[in-house]
């Protein structure tokens, strides 16, 4: 879909017919940070194919400031200041049922390490095997997001940063795993999830 698509579809959803005001104006932010097929673009995660619940859960978390790693601060509170929550469900379930694509980038050296923890856990630190929540293709489920193919850098600042203990309040069991796992842990599990289609 592309960009005018996407504002046409969403002032449809909003059933807006006034010209442009605050809200609209974040939404069309949207696209030009993640880009304009959701794929990802520098720093902005991927959000095709995402699951609906989590994305929701995400728009509440950084409305409500609950996640305050740097960059969500940095750009993603003032870019849903005004979104409201039906907006929000609205925005959650497009973005979800956009076809996601891997973006590939990690250490290919690092993907049989990286598939061992996430299968298998890390039994003598206590950290779960990550296919338990997320799935076996990494595909995720409702509240729990998909991993597979997000890139390598969103993937290892996420779990640096809970390590670091940003985003505390998110649901279990996410800060506590990410606090036991090690710097070459962390880097081998973004390398292999880049990878997962
Ligand atoms: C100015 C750039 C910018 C704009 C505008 C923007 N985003 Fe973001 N978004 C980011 C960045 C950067 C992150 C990563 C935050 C982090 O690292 O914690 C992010 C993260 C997210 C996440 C979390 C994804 C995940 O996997 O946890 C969601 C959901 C999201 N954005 C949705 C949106 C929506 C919907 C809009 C439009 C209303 C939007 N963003 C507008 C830059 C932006
Ligand atoms: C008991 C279930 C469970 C287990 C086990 C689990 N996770 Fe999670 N994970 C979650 C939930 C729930 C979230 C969403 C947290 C939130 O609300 O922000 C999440 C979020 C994430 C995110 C953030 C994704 C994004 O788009 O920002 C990453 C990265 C992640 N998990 C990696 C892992 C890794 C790696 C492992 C294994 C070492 C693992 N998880 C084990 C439940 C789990």
């Amino acid at each position: 879909m592309n960009f005018v698509k996407l504002i046409f579809m969403i002032l449809i959803i909003g059933g807006w017919t006034s010209g442009l005001h605050a809200d609209e104006l974040a939404i069309r932010n949207c696209a030009w940070c993640h880009g304009t097929s959701a794929q990802g673009y520098m720093t902005a995660p991927r959000l095709a194919g995402q699951r609906y619940e989590y994305l929701e859960k995400q728009l509440l978390n950084f409305k409500n400031h609950t996640r305050d790693n740097p960059f969500s601060m940095q750009y993603m509170w003032d870019a849903v200041a005004y979104l409201d929550p039906q907006t929000a469900r609205d925005l959650a379930l497009y973005f979800s049922t956009l076809p996601p694509k891997p973006a590939n980038d990690g250490d290919w050296n690092l993907v049989p390490v990286g598939k061992a923890i996430y299968d298998g856990g890390i039994p003598q630190e206590n950290v779960v095997a990550c296919t338990a929540c997320h799935g076996p293709a990494a595909e995720g489920v409702r509240e729990i997001p998909r991993l597979g193919g997000l890139s390598y850098a969103y993937l290892k600042r996420r779990l640096d940063q809970w390590g670091e203990g940003f985003h505390a309040a998110a649901q279990l069991p996410m800060p506590f795993i990410a606090g036991k796992l090690s710097p070459a842990d962390i880097e081998a599990l973004a390398s292999y999830l880049s990878f997962v289609r």
